[in-house]
């Protein structure tokens, strides 16, 4: 507004030709004035292309910025991917621990169960032991008290024993009273016929069975009379058929007393020959008894050793060829083989 009013009152004081010049300024002053406000306009569209500019490198940053960002989310779902992997994997993983730990517990309540019923066992066994202990108590009570008892009966039978030892004696010396001539035969046949049993291999028990049968294989000649026991010379058939009959006697005598009943069957045996020659009832082989067969060998070696009324002693050489000759006949072969290996191979004498 000023410069308007100075260029009026410019003009109004001027010429014409200062008028046109001044229309000229004024001209030129309106062009200044249209280009100061192109270079206004140029100025507002530089500033304009400016921020275009600036907006451009921003959007191109913002892109650079979405593509890393998209970049980093493609990693993020990479990443996530990889993580819902592991997750699952875990949960699997979990899972199975869930299902082993479910093993677990079973296996372990098994197991309780399992050491529940072992210590009841044990219990039982211990209990068991226990009784058997209790048991063995009582049976060692029970085993002493029967070793004491057979202790008593073992020293009860051997008195019995002496004492029937005794009579036997006594019975053997009557009877040699009867007959001195043959005084000591049973002893020594007794004695001889526990050493065959002996050399056979028989148990302490036969071998005194022996021995007693020994003393008194010929009780039965009790009921013959002394005239005939003691007639020095051959005796008449009669006389020998009384002889005889001692073998029955004996063994009727024997059977009635009351230990082992082979005694008597000794007695009524010991006269049998083991080929059916012999008496009273001419029994053959394994019909005679080991023990009667053991004893006719004794008796034929004692006899044939010893003196006699009718002759002198023979002597035991004499007696071991008779009874080897008729080994397997009259005699039973083991008996005179165990016979003949005693007095020829282990030194054996006949008893005095
Ligand atoms: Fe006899």
């Amino acid at each position: 507004m000023i410069k308007e009013a100075y260029i009026e009152e410019v003009v109004n004081k001027t010429n014409p030709s200062v008028i046109a010049g001044s229309n000229l300024i004024i001209q030129a002053s309106d062009i200044a004035s249209e280009l100061e406000q192109l270079r206004r306009e140029v100025k507002n569209e530089k500033a304009k292309i400016f921020e275009i500019d600036q907006l451009a490198a921003t959007k191109i940053e913002l892109a650079y910025h979405l593509k890393e960002k998209e970049k980093r989310a493609a990693e993020l779902l990479i990443a996530n991917k990889e993580l819902s992997f592991q997750n699952t994997e875990k949960a699997k993983r979990v899972d199975e621990l869930i299902i082993a730990n479910e093993e677990k517990e079973k296996r372990a309540a098994e197991l309780v169960v399992a050491n529940e019923e072992l210590r009841y066992q044990n219990q039982e066994k211990e209990d068991r032991a226990a009784e058997l202990a209790v048991a063995n108590k009582e049976l060692a009570y029970q085993n002493n008290e029967k070793e004491k008892r057979a202790a008593e009966l073992a020293l009860s039978n051997n008195r019995l024993h002496i004492a029937l030892i005794d009579i036997v004696q006594i019975i053997t010396k009557l009877g040699e009273m009867r007959d001195p001539y043959t005084s000591g035969h049973e002893r020594r046949v007794g004695e001889i016929a526990a050493a065959i049993s002996q050399e056979l291999g028989f148990d302490p028990q036969y071998q005194e069975k022996m021995r007693l049968a020994g003393y008194m294989h010929d009780v039965g000649k009790t009921s013959i009379p002394t005239e005939i026991l003691s007639k020095p010379g051959k005796l008449i058939e009669q006389e020998y058929a009384l002889i005889q009959t001692h073998a029955q006697v004996g063994h009727d005598i024997l059977k009635g007393v009351h230990f082992d009943p082979s005694i008597a069957l000794i007695a009524l045996q010991h006269h049998e020959r083991v080929d059916g020659s012999g008496y009273p009832n001419k029994l053959k082989g394994n019909e005679i008894l080991m023990e009667a067969r053991i004893l006719a060998v004794a008796d034929v070696i004692e006899a044939m050793s010893s003196h006699r009324p009718y002759r002198a002693a023979l002597g035991v050489d004499v007696a071991l060829k008779e009874v080897t000759s008729h080994r397997g006949t009259y005699f039973d072969s083991v008996v005179v083989d165990a016979m003949v290996r005693l007095v020829e191979q282990k030194g054996y004498r006949i008893p005095v």
